[in-house]
C-alpha cells in the first residue's frame, strides 16, 4: 500500500531498565515474543520483537561495566540473538548455532541432532563445545570493555537470519564512557537513534516477506527472484513509516544505523547542508569530519551531528535517498518548530584513535565474496560450522584483504578493524574510524587490518545482506 510521508511522529525506542544492579554489572531480562505494530492506516502488522517490540528496547551500558542479559525465547523458532560490534567472548557472541530453544522445540531437536548439529557437536576445536546451547532461555555475559559506540543486537539464527530480523528482531545498544562524558556534544532528548529500514507489507498489513517456508520451521531460503536480497518498497525509521521529528533550531545528535535486510542508502539533507560525522561503527572519530553525503549499507553506523541552527521556524528538512526511487527517496522530515539556547559544541578533536601499522600484520588473508554453486560463497565455499576458513592467534595483527562480485557489506565479529585501501587507493570516507562492517561494491578490492584480542574461540564473518548471509555467505575464523 502506498503511504504519505510524514504522517507520523518518529518513536523512540524505549530504554531498559535494568531488573537489578550490583557492584559490576546490570542484569536484563528479554523475552522474545510476537507482538503487534501499528504502521499502516487502519491496518496491524504482526511482528517479532525483544518484549514485543520493533525496534526493540535500547540498552544503555557503561564502557568498564558489564551487562548481563537473560534473554528467553517464546516464539515458535530457535533464536540466536548477536550483539553486532561487541567484543564479547565467543560463549555470548550469539554465533549462528548457538540456539536458543522455542518452547516446543521437538521438530528442531530432532532435525538438529540427526544432521549438521551432530557433526556440529563433536568438538574439533577450542571454543566449539562452547556453542552447544540447546535450552530456551540464556544469559549473554557482555563485558563492554571497549570505547563508546553504537552497537546493535538482531537475530542470528543459522540460515534465518533475514527473515527473523524483518520480522522485528533488532534493537539498539550503546555504550558511553568518560572520554564521550566530557564532550560538549548534543545530549538528553537532543541525542537520538534513528535505525533505517525498509519493509514491504501484504494487503492485510503484514509484512511481506518471500521465504520458503512462511511458519520459518523447515526449508530455509527465499524465492530465487530475492537472491540479491529482499528489497521493501516502504522506508521505516524506529519502526515508523516515513516519520517527522519536531526539532528546536539547535544542534542534534543522530546515530544512523542501517538494519535494512539488503538496502544501500546515499543519505543527504533536502538543505543540502553537511553532516558532521563524530563516529563510526566502534565509536568516535579522532576528529569531526563534514560530509555532503553518506553511503550507508546494511549493519554500518554514523554518529553524525546536525545544526538546525540557520534555519527559521516553520523549516522542513528532509532527510533523503539520493539511490531511492519513488517513495524510497525520502526518509525522515525534520520540523523546526521552536528557536532554542544551544549549549553544545563540536569539538575540534575527539577521542584518541590508535592506527594499526601494516609492517605489524602477522599474515595478509584473502577472501572473495561471489555467487556460487547456486549460492553465495567466500573463496568458492558456502559455510559449513565443520570448517574454519581462519586461525589468528590470540593478539595477532592481521590484514584481510575481501574482493567482491557485488554489492556486499562484509561483517567480522569480535574485532573492529580499519580500512588500509580499496583498489590500491585511499579509503572512502565512510571507511573513516574503527569500524566493522565495510561495503563492496562490484569488482572492489579492499584491504583492512585487525588486531584479534582479549578472546579465543570461534567466531562468523559473513556478508551482511542478509539473504546472501541466510545463503550461507559467511566463514568462520577461531582465535587460537
Ligand atoms: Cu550484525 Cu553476524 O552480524
Ligand atoms: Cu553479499
Amino acid at each position: 500500500p502506498a503511504t504519505r510521508p510524514f504522517q507520523r511522529p518518529l518513536p523512540i525506542p524505549p530504554v531498559l531498565a535494568p531488573v537489578r544492579s550490583d557492584g559490576e554489572a546490570d542484569y536484563y531480562e528479554i523475552t522474545q515474543k510476537p507482538g503487534v505494530a501499528h504502521l499502516l492506516p487502519g491496518l496491524t502488522t504482526p511482528i517479532w520483537g525483544y518484549n514485543g517490540i520493533f525496534p526493540g528496547p535500547t540498552i544503555e551500558a557503561r564502557s568498564g561495566r558489564k551487562t548481563i542479559i537473560r534473554q528467553m525465547n517464546d516464539l515458535p523458532v530457535p533464536v540466536s540473538t548477536h550483539l553486532h560490534g561487541g567484543h564479547t567472548p565467543p560463549s555470548s557472541d550469539g554465533h549462528p548455532m548457538d540456539f536458543l530453544l522455542p518452547v516446543d522445540p521437538s521438530p528442531f531437536q530432532a532435525s538438529l541432532t540427526d544432521g549438521q548439529m551432530k557433526q556440529f557437536m563433536s568438538p574439533s576445536g577450542l571454543g566449539r563445545s562452547l556453542h552447544m546451547h540447546m535450552q530456551q532461555s540464556k544469559e549473554y555475559v557482555y563485558p563492554n570493555t571497549q570505547r563508546a559506540t553504537t552497537l546493535w543486537y538482531h537475530d542470528h539464527r543459522m540460515d534465518f537470519t533475514g527473515a527473523q530480523v524483518y520480522r522485528g528482531l533488532a534493537g539498539f545498544y550503546l555504550i558511553r564512557d568518560k572520554i564521550e562524558d566530557e564532550l560538549p556534544l548534543p545530549k538528553g532528548d537532543h541525542e537520538i537513534p534513528l535505525m533505517l529500514t525498509d519493509r514491504s507489507f501484504n494487503a492485510d498489513g503484514s509484512f511481506f516477506y518471500p521465504s520458503l517456508d512462511p511458519t520459518l520451521k523447515t526449508t530455509p531460503g527465499v524465492l530465487g527472484k530475492y537472491y540479491n536480497g529482499m528489497i521493501g518498497d516502504t522506508l521505516l525509521v524506529n519502526g515508523a513509516v516515513q516519520p517527522f521529528l519536531e526539532v528546536s533550531a539547535t544542534k542534534y545528535r543522530f546515530r544512523l544505523l542501517n538494519a535494512s535486510n539488503a538496502r544501500v542508502y546515499q543519505l543527504e539533507l533536502s538543505s543540502r547542508q553537511s553532516f558532521v560525522q563524530i563516529g563510526s561503527d566502534g565509536g568516535l572519530l579522532p576528529a569531526p569530519a563534514a560530509r555532503q553525503t553518506i553511503r550507508i549499507s546494511p549493519a554500518e553506523r554514523f554518529d553524525v551531528i546536525v545544526d538546525f541552527s540557520q534555519y527559521p521556524v516553520g523549516s522542513q528538512i528532509v532527510l533523503k535517498n539520493l539511490l531511492g526511487e519513488g517513495q524510497t527517496t525520502d526518509i525522515m522530515r525534520f520540523d523546526v518548530v521552536r528557536r532554542a539556547k544551544d549549549d553544545s559544541l563540536i569539538p575540534k578533536t575527539l577521542a584518541p584513535f590508535e592506527a594499526l601499522n601494516p609492517a605489524n600484520a602477522s599474515v595478509t588473508r584473502t577472501f572473495q565474496f561471489f555467487y556460487g554453486l547456486g549460492m553465495w560463497t567466500i573463496n568458492g565455499q558456502y559455510f559449513d560450522p565443520n570448517r574454519t576458513d581462519a586461525t589468528p592467534r590470540l593478539g595477532a595483527t592481521e590484514i584481510w584483504e575481501f574482493t567482491s562480485d557485488g554489492n556486499h557489506p562484509i561483517h567480522l565479529h569480535l574485532v573492529n578493524f580499519q580500512v588500509l585501501s580499496r583498489d590500491g587507493r585511499a579509503p572512502d570516507p565512510e571507511d573513516t574510524g574503527y569500524k566493522d562492517t565495510i561495503f563492496l561494491k562490484a569488482g572492489e578490492k579492499a584491504r583492512v587490518i585487525a588486531r584479534f584480542e582479549d578472546y579465543r574461540g570461534l567466531y562468523v564473518f559473513h556478508c551482511h545482506n542478509a539473504e546472501h548471509e541466510d545463503m550461507r555467505m559467511m566463514g568462520q575464523f577461531e582465535v587460537m
